[in-house]
């Protein structure tokens, strides 16, 4: 069995970065699923298909040429890793996300990131959906504000404009989306442990998710 570890939880709670490090200090592999609905919104619109139609963006899944290596999200032979980290982008992912038909294109995708010797996997539905059996759960969360002011530190890091207020709108937009769609809605698995992580550091909420896997 591979051990897996889940975290989940809404926008810009920080679950990237805490699964890069934990995958870091464990040596596990790292599934962002996100990026998976995100690469799907972004060939959905190129392709010109209506989003609201599940079926349509589902059957698009299989033919995407997708190739994930260090760090960077190849779509056949273009690096789109820039434009998935977009905001706009984000927002397609989530109004793709909400179609059954999509998340089960893309259930095995995910499933096939298990390797030896163990993965992290981040995302909204990790723990309820793709892997009920992993051993260790987190549901990370942070207040709105913390989270827009996260999201928009990132932003401007990578050298992409930004404003707080309508980054803030959008999340909460996106975290109502998430949590009220009917597939796979945004929360938490029974077993999950809950971290709110406003006021730590990324170093203290590694050290707390390693102390519950070594637990
Ligand atoms: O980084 P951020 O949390 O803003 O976004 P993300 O994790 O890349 O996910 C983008 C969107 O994809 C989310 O708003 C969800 O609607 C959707 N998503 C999902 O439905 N299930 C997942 N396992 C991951 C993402």
């Amino acid at each position: 069995d591979i051990p897996v570890i889940t975290i989940d939880g809404p926008t810009a709670s920080g679950k990237g970065t805490l699964a890069d490090e934990v995958g870091k200090a464990l040596g596990f592999g790292v599934l962002d699923s996100g990026a998976l609905y995100r690469v799907t919104g972004l060939a959905a619109r190129r392709a010109g298909l209506d989003l609201d139609d599940g079926a349509a963006v589902a059957a698009i899944v299989p033919s995407l040429r997708l190739r994930f290596s260090e760090g960077h999200v190849f779509l056949g032979t273009e690096d789109v890793s820039a434009r998935l980290r977009a905001e706009a982008t984000g927002l397609l992912a989530s109004q793709v996300a909400v179609h059954p038909q999509v998340r089960a294109a893309l259930h095995q995708l995910q499933l096939d990131f298990r390797r030896l010797p163990g993965l992290v996997a981040d995302g909204r539905d990790m723990g309820t959906a793709l892997f009920p059996a992993a051993p260790l759960k987190v549901f990370l969360t942070a207040s709105a504000a913390t989270r827009a002011e996260r999201r928009y530190k990132q932003l401007i890091s990578k050298g992409i404009s930004a404003n707080i207020e309508s980054l803030r709108e959008d999340l909460e937009a996106r975290d109502e989306r998430d949590k009220n769609r009917s597939a796979s809605p945004l929360e938490p698995a029974q077993d999950a442990l809950l971290l709110d992580n406003s006021a730590l550091g990324i170093e203290e909420s590694v050290t707390q998710v390693l102390g519950w896997w070594q637990r």
